[in-house]
């Protein structure tokens, strides 16, 4: 590859297992990492990092001259809880970014873009149900308008000035080595680390609160598939509908006590409740099937069985 990566938000959830899988697929040095602080021992050891403001497009061009970067990754976002509590933050994090990047892209400073949508695009008045690619949106909340909003941005970059954005909506990730942060469907990570240390969890969310989620190995799987497949069959250019498994508060506590018999849950929920019933319950992705041949490997049973494995035998990652 002549061209490096830069994966901006390396710190993150996401961009934690991203920055260690393409290191390991491309070499140490063509990956750079960025965020706006530093992130966990193992990411900081792993090879290069500069901090980064994703919306100080200046210093974002000066590190993609310097790392003679071709590809980015822009995993910078406010997610949907933190949103709510601060809408013109997030609003301006998560659009100036997106803009910063898409006109590296119009202006050739850069080949190939990812950018991470989410089922937040879909509102109250979408289909719950398999909701499919194309349906409505109308997102009620500051996250989801800023998610919608961006992939029309995807779109129109792509259609006007042929920028190669490519994009998964993707569902609630559970994953081991990086806590998420600020979003609603974290209880379904939360859960897991409760389990094992205290052996109860309080959920933050009503016990039938149905959720489409995804382990994180197939989340990391799927954006590699993505970027890599041939640019003719990348059809969708806003974003791809991309499931795994669909499961409620109560699913994951009964899976989490066929390994753990004492695990225990109750239900407090909070304003995130509201957030969680205005998503759908479960995704239709015949679309990413289709055009890249997307397929997850993962359900509810092997990513509590993962989960508890890996959360069980390492030391507990601190929370962002
Ligand atoms: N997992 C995210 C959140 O809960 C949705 O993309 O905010």
């Amino acid at each position: 590859m002549k061209h490096s990566i830069l994966i901006i938000g390396a710190c993150g959830q996401i961009g934690t297992e991203l920055t260690m899988n393409l290191r390991q697929k491309y070499g140490v040095d063509k990956v750079i990492a960025s965020d706006i602080r530093e992130g966990s021992e193992d990411l900081m050891r792993s090879g290069p990092f500069e901090i980064l403001d994703a919306t100080d497009y200046d210093a974002l061009e000066e590190v993609v001259a310097y790392y003679e970067i071709g590809e980015v990754y822009l995993m910078a976002a406010m997610l949907s809880a933190t949103a709510e509590k601060f809408p013109e933050r997030a609003w301006n994090l998560n659009m100036n970014s997106l803009f910063n990047v898409l006109n590296l892209g119009k202006e050739k400073k850069v080949d190939k873009i990812f950018w991470p949508s989410s089922i937040a695009v879909f509102g109250p008045n979408t289909p719950k149900k398999n909701t499919p690619q194309n349906t409505i949106m109308e997102p009620s909340t500051v996250y989801g308008i800023s998610k919608q909003s961006g992939e029309r941005w995807c779109e129109y970059y792509h259609q006007k000035y042929g920028v190669d954005v490519r994009s998964i909506r993707y569902p609630g990730l559970i994953s081991w080595k990086t806590m998420p942060g600020g979003g609603t469907t974290d209880y379904a990570v939360e859960i897991y680390h409760e389990a094992i240390t205290n052996g109860d969890f309080t959920c933050f969310l009503k016990a039938d609160t149905k959720l489409p989620m995804m382990y994180m190995e197939d989340a990391i799987r799927a954006t590699l598939e993505l970027m890599e497949a041939d640019g003719e069959k990348i059809k969708i250019r806003s974003s791809y509908n991309l499931a795994a498994m669909s499961f409620t508060p109560n699913d994951i506590a009964k899976s989490i006590e066929r390994q753990l018999p004492n695990f225990n849950i109750t239900y407090e929920p909070d304003s995130r409740q509201a957030i969680a019933d205005s998503w759908p319950n479960s995704i239709d992705d015949s679309q990413a099937q289709q055009d890249w041949g997307w397929k997850p490997e993962y359900n509810l049973e092997k990513t509590t069985r993962e989960m508890l494995m890996h959360l069980g035998s390492v030391k507990k990652p601190s929370a962002e």
